[in-house]
């Protein structure tokens, strides 16, 4: 007999005479002749109801079973007696496959998240954190049938990598030399030439700069793979490990990459609504009362654009007591890009041409609008209750204006040639975004720490599992 998913269990339109379940004990309760005890296999929130009879072979033996152990379970699928639930099992055999020792720290009682963190290798295994994980792979999927769909073409780019496509300066090294003596050139600093690939190399923040290469030849391609940043902010929304999707377009400016980004938001909270009704339901319970309604408050209305210029007034005019202060070249900060979505306009709204002195060097120098050539095609998507969920640009085409960005960031020209021959080769208008996938998941959960949206976290100080 094969296995039966425990969601598939209780979705039966019928009884079934024969079936196999295994899971992991949630709860045990015993009555005079029987126990009741609740098997849970992750394939769904809820458990199914297994009655063992005291006359089973192995009674013995399931006496001992407490939360958190493995069972496999053999028995009819019937008709519950009991309220709430549709399908129960008679179990007709119980084999324990996995005791759980007493000192089992998942108790029925609630948990703290941060108890929770310490314990990400049996976390999985509460309601919150599984419901979790089913949402973030079911968001996986629908990220590839999104573009898929639209004939967007899969690229994979590299993660160990030379370029800083950010031109942040917070990337990891990746090396193999002797940290505690390394090898040394005349003038007595770290020779890199010895080093792995001959050169000082990085864990990726962003396959961007690749994926440029291939929408240059592919037209449409997104990347979907995780990029790292070495930024010191311990804050709720920033991990050094985060997954993100990168789309990139040929033949698209800024308004095109604006809606594209619209689509594939609204897109992603219809998939989970359709696919994970249960699951988000559990987290409007617990998590956050008003996620059902502010999800469905997103799809049925645009999102709001707004200028950068526009962004600047509107915070000035707000009357509010700016812990970081307000002024046009300044970068938003989280505080600033809250009070736009939350309070002014109430909805996710795309800020776009910020000045050209905060924003990357591939971003495209915008002409015809004052300030004149300030500011640079750059739009970040922010939404209520996290700020920016994507950043992306309209690129620099032209090499002329992409020589000048890049001499402005102090980057030298022979370490991006390969970046500039695509300005010489068949340069064409394009544009992209990156949607940071723990932040999406954070939008669609309700769940406010980014920590509790990824499997293991990468954050400042824990690398534990
Ligand atoms: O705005 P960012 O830095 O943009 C880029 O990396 C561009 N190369 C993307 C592109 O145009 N192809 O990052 C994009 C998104 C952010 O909006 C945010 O959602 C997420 O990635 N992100 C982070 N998520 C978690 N932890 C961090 N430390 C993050 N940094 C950025
Ligand atoms: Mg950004």
């Amino acid at each position: 007999m094969s296995r039966t998913l425990i969601k598939d269990a209780l979705a039966a339109s019928a009884p079934r005479e024969a079936i196999l379940l295994q899971g992991w004990v949630r709860t045990r309760r015993d009555a005079k002749a029987f126990s009741f005890i609740e098997l849970n296999d992750g394939s769904c929130l809820r458990g199914i109801q297994v009655i063992a009879n005291a006359t089973l072979p192995d009674y013995a033996q399931i006496e001992k079973v407490t939360t958190g152990a493995a069972l496999e379970v053999r028995g009819q699928l019937v008709a519950s007696q009991g309220q709430g639930q549709k399908w129960e099992v008679i179990a007709e055999s119980i084999t324990v496959v996995g005791l759980a020792d007493a000192t089992y720290p998942l108790q029925k009682k609630g948990h703290t998240l941060e108890f929770l963190r310490e314990i990400a290798h049996l976390r999985p295994r509460s309601n919150l954190f599984g419901a979790v994980f089913r949402v973030r792979s079911r968001l996986a999927y629908a990220v590839h049938q999104f573009f898929q769909e639209k004939d967007f073409i899969y690229v994979h780019t590299p993660i160990i990598t030379a370029s800083d496509a950010e031109g942040a300066g917070d990337m990891f090294r990746v090396t193999t030399l002797d940290l505690a003596q390394p090898p040394r050139n005349e003038e007595g600093q770290v020779d890199a030439t010895k080093d792995f690939f001959g050169r000082k190399t990085f864990l990726t923040v962003s396959g961007q700069l690749e994926g440029e290469i291939f929408a240059s030849a592919l037209s449409n391609i997104y990347t979907f793979g995780p990029t790292f940043r070495a930024e010191n902010s311990n804050t709720s929304r920033h991990a050094a490990e985060f997954w993100m999707i990168e789309p990139e377009i040929a033949f698209c400016d800024l308004q095109g990459n604006m809606a594209l980004a619209e689509e594939f938001v609204k897109y992603l909270i219809r998939d989970a609504k359709e696919h994970c009704a249960a699951d988000l339901e559990f987290f409007s319970k617990f998590v956050d009362k008003e996620l059902l309604a502010r999800l469905d408050f997103v799809l049925e209305r645009p999102f709001q654009r707004c200028s950068y210029t526009e962004a600047i007034a509107i915070l000035e005019q707000s009357g509010k007591n700016w812990e970081h202060p307000v002024s046009w070249g300044a970068n938003l900060q989280a505080e600033h890009e809250r009070f736009l979505a939350e309070e002014h306009f109430k909805c996710p709204v795309t800020v776009y041409n910020y000045p050209r002195a905060i924003k990357a060097f591939y971003m495209r120098v915008t002409e015809g609008c004052a300030p004149d050539r300030q500011t640079v095609g750059a739009m970040d998507l922010l939404v209520p209750g996290i700020g920016e969920i994507i950043g992306g640009s309209q690129r620099e085409e032209r090499l002329e204006f992409l020589r000048e960005g890049m001499a402005m960031h102090h980057l030298s020209e022979k370490d991006y040639w390969w970046y500039l021959d695509l300005r010489r080769y068949g340069s064409v208008p394009h544009a992209g975004f990156g949607l940071g996938f723990e932040r999406m998941l954070m939008f669609v959960t309700g769940v406010g720490n980014i920590r509790d949206v990824i499997p293991f976290a990468r954050t400042p100080g824990t690398a534990e599992f």
